[in-house]
C-alpha cells in the first residue's frame, strides 16, 4: 500500500509535499510567487533578508518561507494585510540607505530590491541616510566591482563563493549598518584565492557586485540589450551563456556588452560560468581576428577567399593526399572546443568520406 501523500494548505489550495520541501519549494511548485532576495536555490537557506516572510496559522511570528520546512497540515497565507504590510515596511526601510535611482531604469543589471519595492508600493519618502558600508580602496581587479551603496548584506555573494566555488575569497565584515563585503585585510581580489568566476555578480540581487567594465562604460541598460543564447567555446563542457548585445554599436555590427549564465536550473551549467566564459569575449571584436578564410597562393602567401573556395581547396587537397599515399595517410584531429555535434561530424567525415579510422580528439588523451 502506498504511503499517504503529505499536504498543506497554501492560500486556500491543497499542495502535495515532497521530502525536504521548504515552504518556498512547495509554493513555487504550486506557481505561487513569494518575493525573495537572499534566496538562491544553489545555496543553503539563511533567512537573512526577511522579504519572504509569510503567515502560518498557529505561529505568533511571520516565518521565512525560504528557511522553514513545510510540514503536513500547515495552513499558510502568502498574501494578506499583515504580510503585505510587513513587505512594504521592510522594503521601505531597505530603501532608506539604498541608492534608489542607480540601476533602476539606468545602466547595469536590474536591481531586484528596487523593482520589488516599486511592485509592493513600499514608501520611498522615509528620508535618505548615507550608507555606512565601505568598499576596499585597494581592489584594482579588472573584472569585479563592489558598490557598497547597493549592498543589502544578504550574503549571497559570500555564500556562493564558499558553497559553490569552495574558494571563500570574500566574507561579511564589520557590524550593524557598517556590515560590508570584504576580502581578508581588504586585499585586492587579485591577491586572494578568487578565481574571477563572477558568480558573486551573478547571484547578487541588487547589482552591488557588478561587472567593472560595464559599470565604467556608457552602456545601455540591460533591458535594452538583445539577449543571444550561445554555447561557450573555451572548453568541451558546453556551458550555455547569454550574450547581451548592443545591436547599434560598431556601426550596426553589434557589440557584446556582457555575458551572463542562463538562470539557475535551466541549463547544465546551472547558473555558473568560469572566468573565460564570463569575461573573455573581447576576442570577438579583436582587430587581428580572422574574419574570412585564407588560401596560400603559389608563392605561399595567404590570400583571402570565400568559404566555397576554401572548402573546395581543402577537399581537393585531402583527396589528393589519399590518392597518392593511401587512405590511412590521412588523420583527422578535432577539438574539445567544438560542440559534440561538430566532433561527431568530424569522425563521420573521416570514416565515411575519406575511409580512415585515424580520427582523434584532444579531450580523449
Ligand atoms: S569571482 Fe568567484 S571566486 Fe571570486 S569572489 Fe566572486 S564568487 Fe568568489
Ligand atoms: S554584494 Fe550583493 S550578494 Fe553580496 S551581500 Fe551585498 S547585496 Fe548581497
Ligand atoms: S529570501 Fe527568505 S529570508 Fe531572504
Amino acid at each position: 500500500m502506498s504511503a499517504m501523500k503529505q499536504t498543506l494548505v497554501l492560500d486556500g489550495r491543497k499542495v502535495e509535499l515532497q521530502q525536504g520541501d521548504t515552504i518556498l519549494d512547495a509554493a513555487s511548485r504550486a506557481n505561487t510567487s513569494i518575493p525573495t532576495l537572499c534566496h538562491d536555490p544553489r545555496l543553503k537557506p539563511v533567512g537573512a533578508c526577511r522579504t519572504c516572510l509569510i503567515e502560518v496559522e498557529g505561529s505568533r511570528r511571520l516565518l521565512p518561507a525560504c528557511a522553514t520546512p513545510a510540514t503536513e497540515g500547515m495552513v499558510i497565507h502568502t498574501k494578506n494585510e499583515r504580510v503585505d504590510r510587513h513587505r512594504r515596511t521592510l522594503l521601505g526601510l531597505y530603501l532608506t540607505d539604498h541608492n534608489q535611482d542607480r540601476h533602476y531604469g539606468l545602466g547595469g543589471a536590474p536591481n531586484q530590491l528596487v523593482a520589488m519595492a516599486h511592485e509592493v508600493g513600499a514608501p520611498t519618502d522615509w528620508g535618505q541616510l548615507p550608507s555606512k558600508r565601505k568598499a576596499s580602496t585597494e581592489d584594482d581587479n579588472p573584472y569585479i566591482l563592489f558598490d557598497p551603496e547597493q549592498c543589502i548584506a544578504c550574503a549571497r555573494c559570500t555564500r556562493y563563493c564558499d558553497e559553490v566555488e569552495s574558494v571563500s575569497a570574500i566574507t561579511l565584515a564589520g557590524r550593524g549598518s557598517e556590515t560590508t563585503i570584504s576580502t581578508n585585510d581588504g586585499l585586492s581580489l587579485l591577491d586572494t584565492t578568487c578565481e574571477m568566476c563572477g558568480g558573486c555578480i551573478d547571484t547578487c540581487p541588487t547589482g552591488a557586485m557588478t561587472e567593472r567594465k560595464v559599470a565604467e562604460m556608457d552602456a545601455p541598460p540591460e533591458r535594452d540589450l538583445k539577449k543571444v543564447r550561445s554555447t561557450c567555446n573555451f572548453c568541451g563542457v558546453g556551458c550555455q551563456l547569454d550574450m547581451h548585445v548592443d545591436e547599434a554599436a560598431n556601426e550596426g555590427r553589434g557589440q557584446i556588452i556582457k555575458i551572463t549564465s542562463p538562470p539557475v536550473g535551466t541549463t547544465t551549467n546551472d547558473g555558473n560560468l568560469c572566468v573565460k566564459g564570463r569575461f573573455a569575449y573581447d576576442f570577438v571584436d579583436h582587430n587581428e581576428r580572422l574574419t574570412t578564410p585564407l588560401i596560400r597562393d603559389k608563392a605561399g602567401v595567404l590570400q583571402p577567399a570565400t568559404w566555397e573556395e576554401a572548402l573546395a581547396a581543402t577537399s581537393l587537397g585531402l583527396a589528393g593526399v589519399s590518392e597518392r599515399h593511401g587512405k590511412n595517410s590521412l588523420a583527422f584531429v578535432s577539438s574539445s572546443r567544438c560542440t559534440m555535434e561538430e566532433n561527431y561530424l568530424v569522425q563521420k567525415l573521416a570514416r565515411q568520406v575519406y575511409g580512415t579510422n585515424n580520427v582523434h580528439q584532444c579531450a580523449a588523451t
